[in-house]
């Protein structure tokens, strides 16, 4: 595979999305000691720290339809869990659909981005932001009490060369195992860190707000939640969800 390293960049997604557009080959990885301006869901900024975290951005083109593309973040999210279980021993959660925690604290976050046209995926970006070796004090302020790090939980520092090695190789033994099995085969192991699975949980979809018990995911990836009022199983592709931290 092709990788390309940078120094400094805004962001490894938007380099990302420039290359795919010229047509890098599915498995092109971009990866950066330093983000100006890392970006992560909904807008929000991503901090990024100068060789303190792993700032990565992977290109595929896989032969799967756009409404499947939401799986590939919950496998990327099974693999980043269990290269840092692997590595540090510490159990960590997946918050659904893409956010990995320890203790309650943030560790790593991914946003995938998709291009598509009509019923076919032109490429899909996936960035991966996983805090490694910063130390309380080298977190903004405001991310102090949400956000965490390998460094912070493990009290040592972490080789970030071989972690960004596991996580590539598990990669891509998912993704193999996803091609020719599907997500049922990603399904277990997911719920298997699933952050407050058999928990109640606070829903608000476009136009309501209910509560629910989290009963894992669906086969396709869907959150399945169970209704408090009538016990019915609901199963949901986008929410907001307030998990009652
Ligand atoms: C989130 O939790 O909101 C997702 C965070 C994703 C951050 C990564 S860091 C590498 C890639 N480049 C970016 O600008 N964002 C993603």
């Amino acid at each position: 595979h092709t990788i390309i390293h940078k120094t400094i960049t805004t962001s490894t997604q938007h380099i990302a999305h420039q290359l795919a557009r010229e047509g890098a080959e599915h498995g092109t990885i971009v990866i950066a000691d330093e983000q100006t301006g890392g970006k992560g869901r909904m807008n929000r900024p991503w901090h990024s720290s100068k060789n303190q975290g792993i700032w990565t951005s992977l290109i595929l083109r896989p032969e799967i339809s756009p409404h499947q593309a939401p799986q590939l973040t919950l496998l990327t999210a099974t693999v980043l869990a269990d290269v840092i279980y692997q590595e540090t021993n510490i159990r960590p959660y997946i918050k659904w659909p893409n956010d990995i925690l320890i203790e309650n604290k943030k560790l790593s976050g991914i946003l995938t981005e998709m291009q598509a046209e009509q019923d076919r995926i032109q490429y899909i970006i996936i960035g991966i932001g996983m805090n490694i070796n910063q130390t309380k004090g080298d977190l903004p302020n405001k991310l102090r009490e949400t956000a965490t790090s390998l460094k912070i939980e493990t009290g040592r520092q972490i080789n970030m060369l071989t972690l960004v090695q596991s996580i590539l190789e598990q990669f891509e033994k998912t993704y193999e195992m996803y091609l020719h099995h599907g997500f049922t085969a990603i399904k277990n192991k997911w719920e298997s860190y699933g952050f407050k699975i058999g928990e109640k949980i606070n829903i608000k979809t476009m136009n309501r707000e209910w509560e629910g018990t989290f009963s894992g995911i669906g086969s396709d990836g869907g959150l399945l939640v169970k209704n408090k009022h009538d016990g019915k199983i609901e199963k949901l592709y986008s929410a907001e969800i307030d998990w009652f931290r």
